[in-house]
């Protein structure tokens, strides 16, 4: 925290349900943290909220939907996932009728202190969606290799476009490398947005779900980990040097300080 740079609020998008978005946003939240970024998740999928449940957090009766009615402050609704220190503020398990995303851009202006900001959302081209796509500064567009999921990955496109969001590009997941499946030229010619990275189908990001760690943790020299670390770095334009940089250097301070009382 603290950083001279500005908070990214970045928006994991799909049109298409089940493509990946939630273990994308969970990761990649969770891997920034790991390497020293302050980050908070959030969850705006207010239907079927489930970053709380990759995480193995306990149920919380404050969430996203009493901070967007006003009934709570930000602060009350967040919580620290012990392991990577990630912050996140959860969605209610319960159904939680008429909760509206149109003030999720001032919600999430009270984010100021934070590096990054992560918001996982619901699938579908929807007022929510609309609404959530306006609140964030860019957002990253997840899809399968398939037409119908391509296909409503470009009406996003001209979702972002309408709303003035910018896209960062477009995450490939579960791929087979089965003929059938789209190659990532095909998806830029589609889409008209070029494609970021891939991630294969892997068993171990269910197991990792089952287990409520997120697979970058739960195994990390998996396949689906090793793109999924690579995907972090290249929607947030990080660096691993630029993230050690920061550690090294305050671990020269602490140096040159106990060597200044020695004296
Ligand atoms: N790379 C992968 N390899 C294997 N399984 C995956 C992979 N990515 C996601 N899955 C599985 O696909 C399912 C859907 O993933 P996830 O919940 O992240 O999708 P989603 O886009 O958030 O869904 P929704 O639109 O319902 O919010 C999960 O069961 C998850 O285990
Ligand atoms: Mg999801």
């Amino acid at each position: 925290m603290g950083d001279t740079k500005e908070t990214q609020i970045i928006g994991i998008i799909s049109g298409k349900g089940g493509v990946g978005k939630s273990v994308v946003a969970v990761n990649t939240a969770s891997m920034l943290s790991k390497l020293g970024k302050s980050v908070v998740l959030v969850d705006a999928d207010l239907s079927n909220p489930s970053v709380s449940l990759h995480l193995g957090l306990s149920y919380t009766p404050i969430g996203i939907q009493e901070v967007l009615g006003g009934k709570n402050k930000m602060t009350d609704g967040l919580v620290i996932h012990p392991l990577t220190g990630l912050r996140v503020l959860p969605a209610s398990l319960k159904y939680k009728p008429d909760t509206s995303l149109k003030n999720l851009k001032s919600v999430l202006k009270q984010l100021t202190a934070y590096d990054y900001v992560i918001v996982d959302s619901p699938p579908g081209i929807t007022e929510d969606v609309e609404n959530i796509i306006e609140a964030c500064d860019k957002v990253v567009i997840v899809t399968t290799a398939d037409i119908p999921s391509i296909t409503s990955a470009s009406k996003i496109v001209s979702l972002c476009a309408a709303v003035k969001t910018s896209v960062i590009g477009i995450i490939v997941n579960r791929i087979t490398n089965a003929t059938y499946e789209l190659s990532n030229k095909e998806i830029e010619t589609m889409s008209e947005v070029k494609t970021l990275c891939d991630i294969p189908e892997d068993e171990h990001v269910p197991a990792s779900i089952a287990a409520r760690l997120p697979v970058v943790l739960y195994k990390p020299q998996s396949v689906a980990s090793q793109k999924l670390k690579l995907c972090t770095l290249l929607l947030t334009g990080e660096t691993p040097e630029q993230i050690l940089q920061p550690s090294l250097i305050s671990k020269l301070l602490d140096m040159i300080k106990r060597i200044l009382r020695l004296k």
